[in-house]
């Protein structure tokens, strides 16, 4: 049997809580959703959209080995052992800060902020770092005031290395989460114009990005994207922390510096010079984005103390290192008389990861799949700058030769207007609106890439594209 995650009276303490009871089972590890928790697990009851407290007794019926409440809650038959707090976030931020001070002096903490590609930049260290020893990450993109410290809060104590994605929508965000998971590395993957209805500039993005350096241990590494236009910003942030800049890139100045890209349908080989040789990989996951995602990998691995075969040896995974679920995943769907090429980018989008996918989507051999399709969705929280910045996808849209746009939302009828009418697709209010005119159209030999924001559900576009061709 693996190890206690945590026992009872450390957790209690931790939580800076009273204990109610006693558990029957050992805490395997935490949860904030009633639904999906594992037996052994302490449900932590979270106010969010939703206040926890109404499903403790859901948790306790799953198994569930504690529940972290607070103080007023009143116990309900069937109800298991509590751990009673003021406030239930203090409580996990509490054991989060444990979690963190409990790891060896060994243990190698990465963070990584950025406009894009935190996931796919986080999920890749995931892949590498656990060819050198036990890694811990979160699920999905748990990257806030809550993500952090759940996330910090599950790590075994046995972790040698974790990773820790942070996010933030406003600036300050950062500071607290950075100051909690004490990171020896921290990744900026890009700075671009996105939740630009929040700031009053992109500078202003970059300084709240630039926050992550606060949190850097003594003697600890910024890894900061070269290429990008607010670098040396970045860059005078984490200098004026202490800590030391390791900077990727194409830039010629760059520390881990892209020599030669070879862009593929499915696979990109990259070659990267580091300041200890040369490191040749392969990536499994397409386009020049998540290239330069593996750049900032390959960095954090070595400013983590690692000798350069080690690191030769932890970047060998990215040659199975798929994108993550809805970040370009590609589907070969086969129905009757041949196949469609579905990728779905429909987690979220922004322009930044629009252009990106876009230039990834011109990656695909026409030979094999000759007519290109997108089907667009409103990029959220953009503020003023949301129509000028969807019509300007025009130039990406052609250059990566796409033969057909649908569009959803009113952000995107500004790009709908300014298409040429033989590219011109539906335009509909709403997703929903776009289901019908997308299945009727798409047809066998098309590349159909879907991408809108969280918020502009794409998903039931793709999920009524796999029912329409079914997956052979
Ligand atoms: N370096 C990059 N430049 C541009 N686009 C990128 C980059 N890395 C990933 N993307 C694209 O951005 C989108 C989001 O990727 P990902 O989930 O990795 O970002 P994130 O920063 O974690 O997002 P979130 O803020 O929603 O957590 C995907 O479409 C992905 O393909
Ligand atoms: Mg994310």
């Amino acid at each position: 049997m693996s190890e206690p995650l945590w026992g009872w009276d450390e957790i209690v303490r931790a939580a800076g809580a009273t204990a109610d009871g006693m558990p029957t089972r050992t805490i395997a590890g935490l949860s904030i959703d009633s639904r999906g928790l594992a037996p052994g697990e302490v449900f932590v009851a979270l106010k969010d959209q939703r206040d926890g407290h109404e499903f403790v007794s859901a948790a306790f019926a799953r198994g569930a080995a504690a529940a972290l409440v607070d103080t007023a809650y009143v116990k309900k038959p069937g109800d298991g052992a509590l751990i009673r707090v003021a406030d239930t976030l203090d409580g996990s931020t509490g054991i989060a800060r444990a979690a963190r001070a409990r790891l060896s002096p060994e243990a190698g903490v990465v963070a990584v902020t950025g406009s894009v590609g935190k996931t796919s930049t986080k999920e890749m260290l995931r892949a590498c770092l656990s060819r050198l020893g036990p890694t811990h990450a979160p699920e999905k993109s748990f990257n806030n005031h809550w993500g952090v410290p759940l996330t910090l809060a599950r790590m075994p104590a046995s972790t040698r290395y974790a990773v820790i994605e942070i996010g933030m929508n406003h600036a300050g965000e950062i500071i607290p989460l950075t100051k909690l998971a004490r990171p020896h590395v921290a990744i900026v993957t890009t700075v671009e114009p996105v939740h630009l209805g929040h700031f009053a500039s992109v500078e202003a993005i970059a300084d709240a990005k630039a926050e992550i350096v606060e949190g850097i241990e003594p003697g600890g590494v910024a890894v900061l994207n070269r290429d990008n236009p607010h670098f040396t910003r970045l860059e005078a942030a984490a200098r004026a922390h202490g800590a030391d800049v390791v900077s990727f890139g194409t830039h010629e100045r760059c520390y881990v510096r892209m020599v030669r890209c070879v862009l593929g349908p499915d696979r990109t080989d990259i070659e990267a010079e580091c300041g200890n040789g040369r490191i040749v990989y392969a990536l499994a996951a397409p386009g020049r984005h998540m290239a330069m995602n593996s750049l900032a990998v390959a960095g954090a691995i070595e400013a983590l103390g690692n000798d350069f075969e080690s690191t030769i040896h932890a970047m060998g995974a990215l040659a199975s290192f798929g994108p993550p679920q809805g970040r370009g995943a590609r589907e070969k769907l086969t129905g009757t008389g041949g196949a469609i090429l579905l990728i779905d980018e429909s987690y979220n989008a922004n322009p930044a990861s629009m252009c990106a996918a876009l230039e990834a989507m011109a990656l695909v051999p026409r030979s094999e799949y000759p007519r290109r399709i997108a089907v667009l969705g409103d990029m959220l929280e953009l503020g003023e700058a949301a129509p000028e910045l969807h019509g300007g996808l025009l130039p990406a849209v052609e250059a990566a030769g796409v033969d057909l746009v649908f569009t959803a939302g009113p952000n995107m009828k500004a790009l709908h207007d300014r298409l040429p009418a033989a590219r011109q697709g539906h335009w509909a209010a709403t997703s929903d609106g776009l289901v019908e005119a997308v299945t009727a159209q798409v047809h066998v030999g098309d590349t159909v890439m879907v991408k809108g924001s969280f918020g502009s559900r794409m998903g039931p576009i793709v999920a009524a594209l796999r029912a329409r061709f079914g997956g052979a």
